[in-house]
């Protein structure tokens, strides 16, 4: 019996964001207009995502023992967020990205990984009890290899269903594959992963399809998103909005898409859910300064409907 409970097992960054008009070119200096310190990482966005949708969360990671890390717990904790198995690493820094946002609310992103590299499998093992007690596993991959493969077997272990963001892509191996029931990625991991082009839906459709994992769903920005399994092929349509800034879009519909799934809806109905909280997200600056809550996406949803009737 599903209690709605995700563990994510993944990076903490703090974000340091400027909006510029257009992107610099190599070599080139220019004017910013906002500078923002904000709450960032592939993990943190996507545990703050499945709090605030309503999903009982917590978290396996590690801080530096900086002002950064000592903010980042506080901060998790008012998202009621269970940060026991967040462990502070003596002497490193925390997880830093430097993002830039342009415009046109695209973003380019450098993160320097700090003390995200320094989680192990010994963390994983000594905090199997929250993979025991949880519905639905997520991770991506800002952090060590070694501790994603020892996560994955430790959820399949408990028999958790294991929802996995490849990103940034690396090399996977095959095996580790075999036991990600959820595979969630964008086009450009996609890309990667599969050696198809993103301009040729059906071949790159074909290649995921054939990977082990259970289900892939492909996220395809402003053309909304795919689901890919052993029984074809759906495509789901995007809800238009003016984008400020797409970073963490992707974070919000996995948090969004893990929280549903933790409550016990099927796949199709998580993925239309994780698509609206998504479009929220690009709405405004910053990853989890930009997350919607349950009454949030409701209000949307609404509203959404009352535009189409
Ligand atoms: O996916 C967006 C995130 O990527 C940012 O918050 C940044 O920290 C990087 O991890």
């Amino acid at each position: 019996m599903n209690n709605g409970s995700v563990l994510v097992v993944g990076s903490l960054n703090m974000d340091l964001v400027a909006q510029v008009r257009d992107m610099p070119r190599i070599g080139e200096t220019i004017i910013g207009h906002s500078f923002d310190r904000m709450m960032g990482g592939k993990g943190a966005n996507q545990a703050v995502a499945a709090a605030r949708l309503g999903a009982k969360v917590s978290m396996i990671g590690c801080f530096g023992s900086d002002e950064f890390g000592d903010d980042m717990r506080t901060i998790l904790a008012k998202e009621r967020i269970e940060t026991e198995g967040i462990r502070t690493v003596e002497n490193v820094s925390t997880g830093t990205a430097m993002i830039l946002v342009d415009r046109h609310g695209d973003n380019s992103i450098v993160v320097a990984p700090g003390a995200n590299v320094h989680l192990s499998p010994a963390d994983i093992d000594m905090h199997a009890g929250l993979f025991e007690a949880c519905d639905v596993v997520v991770l991506q991959l800002e952090i060590p290899l070694e501790a994603v493969r020892h996560s994955v077997a430790t959820a399949k272990r408990f028999g958790k269903t294991v929802v996995f963001n490849p990103a940034p892509m690396q090399p996977l191996p095959e095996a580790m594959l075999e036991h990600i029931d959820y595979l969630i990625l964008n086009e450009v991991e996609a890309e990667e992963l599969t050696g198809a082009p993103a301009s040729d839906f059906d071949l790159l459709a074909a290649r995921l399809s054939a990977l082990p994992c259970g289900h892939v769903v492909l996220t395809l920005g402003g053309d909304g998103a795919a689901s890919i399994c052993g029984n074809g092929v759906v495509r789901y349509p995007a809800i238009k909005v003016d984008a400020v800034d797409t970073t963490g879009a992707g974070d919000s519909f996995i948090g969004a898409f893990a929280s549903r799934l933790a409550r016990g809806d099927y796949a199709e109905s998580a993925v239309r859910y994780a698509i609206k909280v998504a479009a929220i997200t690009v709405t405004k600056l910053g990853a989890q300064a930009a997350l919607p809550t349950e009454e949030e996406t409701m209000k949307f949803e609404q509203g959404w409907g009352a535009e189409r009737r």
